[in-house]
C-alpha cells in the first residue's frame, strides 16, 4: 500500500532549503542534496502544513505532466515565506490575465491564443533583432569598460530589449520602460520603490495596449488586440510576459557568465568551437536551474512513486534537484557542455511549460558566443567568493558581476 508517513523517519519533516550561497554557487543547497535519497518526501511549509517535495526527476515530471495537480495560487501553500506575505495564511488567486495561475480549461484559452502568436517567422524576425541588440549592448559595454558589471551592461538590458521588441514597446519609450522594470527585479530596491515600479508598469502596460488598439504594428501585443480577451487581460498577459521573460532570462545570462569564466576548460572549448553554443545553452539551463522550485496543489488523491499525496496537499518540484538527479544525468554535479542535456525541467514540464523556450534559447545561443569573442580576456574583477548572489527562491541568480578586460 502507498505510504503517507514522513519517510519513516523519525522528527518533523524538513523545510525546502534555499540558500544556494554556503557552497559552490552552481550547486544545490547541500541540505537539499542530502535529501535526494528519496524521490518523493515529506516537507514542513511557510504556513505549518505538512506536504511534500519532489526532488527525483520522474517524480518531477509525473507532477508536472499530471492534470489532477492545479497551479491555482490560492490552492497552493507555500513553499518559503514570500517577501511582502509573511504571516499570511492563503494565497490570494491569479490576478486577471495571470495565466500560469490557472488550470485547464481557463489556462488552455491563453495557452491557444498565445503559441499561435509565437510563430516561427516571429522567433526569425526576433532571433535578427537579438543579434543587433548584443552587439548595441557589447559596443556600449566596450566604450564604458575596461571594468563593468556585467548584470548591468549585458545580462539585463538584452533579454529587456528582447521582450520590448515582442510587445511593440515603442523606441521613444524604451529608457523608460527598462527603468521600472529594473527597480521592479531589484533585489536591494526596498518594497516601496517596487511598489511604485510595479504601478509604473502597469500604468505603462496600459497605455501601449491602448496605443496598440488604435494602432497595431508588427507585434504580439497588437495581435492580441484582434483576440477576444479583453483590456484588462491583455494588460494582464503583457505584465505575465515581462515577469516571465525578464528575470528569467537576465539571471542566466550572468550566472552562466560567471559558471563558464569559473569553468576556463569548458569556456575554451566553445571557443574553439561555436557549433557548441547550443547544447552549451542546453546544459547551463540544466546545471544552474535558476527557476526554482514550481509548487502544485492536488486536486484529488494521486499516487506518485509509491506514496500516497492526499487531495489538497501541496507538492513542490525542485527543479534543481530534479536536474541534478544522477538516475537522470549521470555525475549530476558536473558541468559538462559536451553532455546531452536535454530532458531537464529547467522550463517546466507539462501544460505551462515555459511558452518563451525557443526565444530564451535563441537569445542565449547568440549572446554567450558573442560575448566572449568580443572581449577574449573576459575575466571576473573580483575574487569568485565576493560576487553578491541572490538569497532568496524562485530566481536564482548573480545581484552583479565585476568583469574586466585587457585594452587593446
Ligand atoms: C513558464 C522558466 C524565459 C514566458 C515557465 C516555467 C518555467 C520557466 C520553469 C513553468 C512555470 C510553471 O510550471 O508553473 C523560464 C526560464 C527562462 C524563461 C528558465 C529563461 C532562461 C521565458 C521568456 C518568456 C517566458 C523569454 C517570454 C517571452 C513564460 C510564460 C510562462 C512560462 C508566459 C507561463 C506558461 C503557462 O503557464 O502556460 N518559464 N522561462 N519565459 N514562461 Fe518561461
Amino acid at each position: 500500500a502507498p505510504d503517507t508517513t514522513a519517510d519513516g523517519t523519525t522528527g518533523e519533516p524538513p523545510t525546502l532549503p534555499t540558500d544556494r550561497r554556503t557552497g559552490c554557487p552552481f550547486d544545490p543547497p547541500g541540505e537539499l542534496t542530502a535529501l535526494s535519497d528519496r524521490p518523493l518526501r515529506r516537507m514542513r511549509y511557510a504556513d505549518g502544513h505538512i506536504g511534500w517535495l519532489a526532488t527525483g526527476h520522474a517524480a518531477a515530471r509525473a507532477v508536472l505532466s499530471d492534470p489532477r495537480f492545479s497551479s491555482r495560487y490560492e490552492l497552493l501553500h507555500l513553499p518559503v515565506p514570500m517577501p511582502g506575505m509573511e504571516g499570511m495564511t492563503a494565497v490570494p488567486p491569479a490576478p486577471t490575465g495571470d495565466f500560469l495561475g490557472l488550470d485547464a480549461p481557463e489556462h488552455t484559452r491563453y495557452r491557444r491564443l498565445l503559441t499561435g502568436k509565437f510563430t516561427v517567422r516571429r522567433m526569425r524576425q526576433l532571433s535578427e533583432r537579438v543579434e543587433q541588440f548584443t552587439h548595441e549592448c557589447l559596443d556600449a559595454m566596450e566604450q564604458a569598460g575596461p571594468t563593468v558589471d556585467l548584470v548591468e551592461a549585458f545580462a539585463r538590458p538584452v533579454p529587456a530589449l528582447m521582450i520590448c521588441e515582442l510587445l511593440g514597446v515603442p523606441y521613444a519609450d524604451r529608457d523608460r520602460f527598462q527603468e521600472h522594470v529594473a527597480t521592479l527585479f531589484d533585489q536591494a530596491a526596498d518594497a516601496e520603490a517596487r511598489g511604485a515600479a510595479f504601478a509604473a508598469v502597469g500604468r505603462f502596460m496600459g497605455e501601449l495596449v491602448a496605443a496598440k488598439r488604435a494602432e497595431p504594428t508588427d507585434d504580439l501585443l497588437s495581435d492580441l488586440t484582434t483576440s477576444d480577451l479583453t483590456e484588462e487581460e491583455l494588460i494582464g498577459v503583457g505584465g505575465v510576459l515581462l515577469a516571465a521573460g525578464l528575470d528569467t532570462t537576465a539571471n542566466m545570462l550572468g550566472l552562466g557568465t560567471f559558471a563558464l569564466l569559473s569553468n576556463p576548460d569548458q569556456l575554451d572549448a566553445l571557443r574553439a568551437d561555436p557549433g557548441l553554443a547550443g547544447q552549451t545553452v542546453e546544459e547551463l539551463l540544466r546545471y544552474l536551474s535558476v527557476a526554482d522550485p514550481i509548487p502544485r496543489a492536488a486536486l484529488e488523491d494521486v499516487e506518485i512513486e509509491g506514496r500516497l499525496v492526499r487531495a489538497g496537499e501541496t507538492v513542490t518540484v525542485s527543479v534543481q534537484a530534479a536536474n541534478r538527479d544522477p538516475l537522470k544525468f549521470p555525475d549530476p554535479d558536473r558541468f559538462d557542455i559536451h553532455r546531452k542535456a536535454t530532458g531537464h525541467v529547467s522550463f517546466g514540464h507539462g501544460p505551462h511549460q515555459c511558452l518563451g523556450q525557443q526565444l530564451a534559447r535563441v537569445e542565449m545561443t547568440v549572446a554567450f558566443p558573442a560575448l566572449f569573442a568580443r572581449f577574449p580576456t573576459l575575466r571576473l574583477a573580483v575574487p569568485p567568493q565576493e560576487v553578491p548572489l541572490r538569497d532568496r527562491a524562485n530566481i536564482y541568480g548573480v545581484i552583479s558581476l565585476p568583469v574586466t578586460w585587457d585594452k587593446e
